[in-house]
């Protein structure tokens, strides 16, 4: 297998046990760092740092489909990444996420 279709194999970065019902946390995927999210049951992945500073989701405040920098208050869709709020004017990555028994995996 190239490096290049590696790179995009499905990682398994947490368990569902994890989490609370809405609840951010930091995980690593490959070299990666990721936010991962649960929202109404369901999982979701985006980059961990914010496009507007230097900002770790992971400590923001998640509020429905919204996270919410701890820096400056932008906001993200946790959804796709897009920015949500100013002063975020820039979308973050987001990434597949599907559920396999306990484990929780992204495609990165
Ligand atoms: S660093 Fe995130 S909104 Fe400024």
């Amino acid at each position: 297998m190239s490096s290049e279709a590696k790179a995009l194999d499905w990682q398994r970065v947490a368990s569902i046990y994890d989490f609370d019902d809405e609840d951010v946390l930091c995980v690593q995927a490959g070299s990666r760092r990721l936010a991962l999210y649960k929202v109404n049951g369901e999982f979701y992945a985006t980059d961990e740092m914010c496009s507007h500073g230097k900002a770790s989701l992971c400590e923001g405040f998640l509020e429905g489909y919204r996270i919410e920098c701890p820096l400056h208050q932008g906001l993200f869709d946790v959804r796709d990444g897009s920015p949500a709020g100013t002063p975020v004017t820039e979308g973050i990555n987001s990434y597949l996420v599907q559920v396999d028994g306990e484990d929780i995996l992204v495609k990165v």
